[in-house]
């Protein structure tokens, strides 16, 4: 279905669970002090029927995330019966890959198409400061057996952060050369809790990009994927993998906007930036009919806006942090 300024909506990111094992310093506290923002999260049968109502309306793709959502017990399952579903051609997962390894079995089980790992740094202890625990092994040791077994579809997204991580956009980009995996750097954004926004012009794609073709010939990728929405994505000469571009700060993002969110307590969610949000949950409470759904999903899609209000410096600009909205 088209949005009103003509784009096609195909795309819905599914929140599990707004809680998370990390405390990545852009996204959360240090420390969770606070009750779970989200004490009664849908339960899968009821995404599952919001997913079957709104695939009528031409959703076609779903992304599991969270928070993390593998700290959910039973995704795979979740996702085995998405997978079910007439009309959802794919589902991927979005994850920081800490309990990845140990679920590799059951998901590829689940016909998973896709995964995207977070990962901001490829040092041990920089890995450590980010996120607040020692986690490389762990997700290093699940992006290789993916890699090895050729299980799915492979991304690592990559936040770009002035003075933490600039040093090692080559040796990212390296990755992507030798193995077949898309590496993307991500523009930090203003969310709320980002305990590293300062205000300041955050590291554009841009000049990741730069610093890549000092050493690589990027050439772009006009047709990255039926499902692509804002990343721009280039394959690198003679190497296995891609590189990919999120420039939500810098870049003409918006245009290519294909999705909408729904967060794990039961809200869709037109826009990162956009606070305006259509409760679902009440439909729950009073037993509503499909319509009553369909009927709040394409009122949320109506108020999709043509592009977020963002400048490069503008303070937090939404009141949920990334955990909570869907990343
Ligand atoms: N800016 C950019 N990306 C963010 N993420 C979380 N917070 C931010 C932010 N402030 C990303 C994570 C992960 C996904 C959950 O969202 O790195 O890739
Ligand atoms: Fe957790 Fe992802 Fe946020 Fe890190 S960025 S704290 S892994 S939700």
């Amino acid at each position: 279905m088209n949005d009103v300024h003509g784009r096609e909506i195909n795309y819905l990111r599914i929140s599990v669970t707004q809680a998370c094992n990390l405390r990545c310093s852009y996204c959360v506290p240090a420390r969770d002090s606070t009750k779970p923002h989200c004490e009664n999260p849908l339960s899968f049968g009821e995404i599952t029927r919001l997913v079957k109502i709104f695939s009528g309306a031409g959703i076609k793709k779903v992304r599991v995330t969270g928070g993390e959502p593998l700290v959910r017990k039973g995704v795979p399952g979740f996702i085995r019966d998405l997978k079910s579903l007439h009309g959802i051609e794919e589902v991927a997962l979005s994850t920081n890959g800490v309990l990845l390894s140990g679920l590799l079995d059951e998901l590829k089980g689940s016909g998973l198409d896709k995964i995207n790992v977070s990962l901001d740094s490829l040092r041990r202890e920089r890995v450590r400061e980010i996120s607040g625990s020692d986690v490389l092994p762990d997700v290093m040791g699940a992006v290789e057996r993916i890699m090895a077994g050729n299980l799915f579809q492979l991304k690592l997204n990559v936040v770009l952060i002035k003075g933490f991580n600039d040093d090692e956009i080559l040796d990212f980009a390296r990755l992507a050369f030798l193995h077949p995996l898309e590496v993307r750097f991500i523009e930090m954004m203003p969310t709320a809790q980002n305990r590293l926004w300062d205000g300041k012009k955050p590291l554009t794609g841009a000049e990741a990009k730069s610093v890549i073709e000092q050493e690589f010939r990027l050439s772009p990728l006009f047709d990255p994927g039926r499902f692509a929405g804002p990343a721009k994505v280039y394959a690198t000469a003679d190497g296995k993998g891609r590189l990919g571009f999120i420039s939500p700060m810098s870049g003409s993002f918006c245009d290519g906007c294909n999705r909408l969110r729904l967060t794990a307590d039961g809200r869709i969610r037109h826009c990162l930036f956009s606070d305006a949000e259509v409760d679902l949950r009440p439909g729950f409470f009073t037993n509503e009919p499909d319509e009553w759904f369909l009927k709040r999903f394409v009122a949320a899609l109506a108020q999709k806006p043509s592009a977020h209000n963002l400048t490069n410096t503008s303070a937090p600009p939404c009141s949920r942090p990334m955990s909570a909205i869907g990343g």
